[in-house]
């Protein structure tokens, strides 16, 4: 069951951008964790500062992935490109935050992804990705999506 985390602008810097929101870890180092505690789904992890870059990525997998887990950063709350991506592809989404997005800043409150996504999960930290996987493991793949796509 390939699944691709997919990581948007300044998410490569996990680890040493604003600590105290998003931690000390970086996402390689806790994609390897991801990768020994879900032995039964091939992930594989993309990040890209460009938004034509995570739009190329999601037309490349978005037909054949079982699943995507997207943290497109402020993208989020800006993008009709990336959203029209996400309406566009058969794959999946699952929107994630690692910071409660509706704790910070007004603009941050609204997605323009969430209505074309099976889901959304913010606040827990590196944990927001490790919940999204859960859900893909779990689901059997005829029921993924709850009546958004491959309903
Ligand atoms: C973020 C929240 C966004 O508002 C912000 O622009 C990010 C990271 C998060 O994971 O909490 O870059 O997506």
């Amino acid at each position: 069951m390939k699944i691709l985390i997919l990581n948007g602008p300044n998410l490569n810097l996990l680890g040493t951008r604003e600590k105290s929101v998003y931690g000390t870890r970086s996402f390689e180092d806790y994609f390897k964790e991801l990768e020994k505690d879900f032995p039964g789904l091939e992930l594989s992890y993309f990040q890209s500062n460009t938004e034509g870059v995570l739009i190329d990525k999601l037309h490349e997998v978005g037909f054949s992935y079982k699943g995507i887990v997207f943290n497109g950063g402020a993208y989020t709350h800006t993008s009709v490109a990336l959203s029209d991506a996400i309406k566009a592809i058969d794959t999946p989404v699952v929107e994630v935050h690692i910071s409660n997005v509706y704790a910070r800043d007004a603009f941050r409150h609204k997605s323009m992804f969430a209505a074309f996504c099976t889901g959304v999960i913010t606040g827990f930290g590196l944990e927001s990705y490790r919940l999204a996987l859960q859900y893909f493991e779990r689901l059997k793949p005829k029921q993924i999506g709850f009546g958004v796509k491959n309903a």
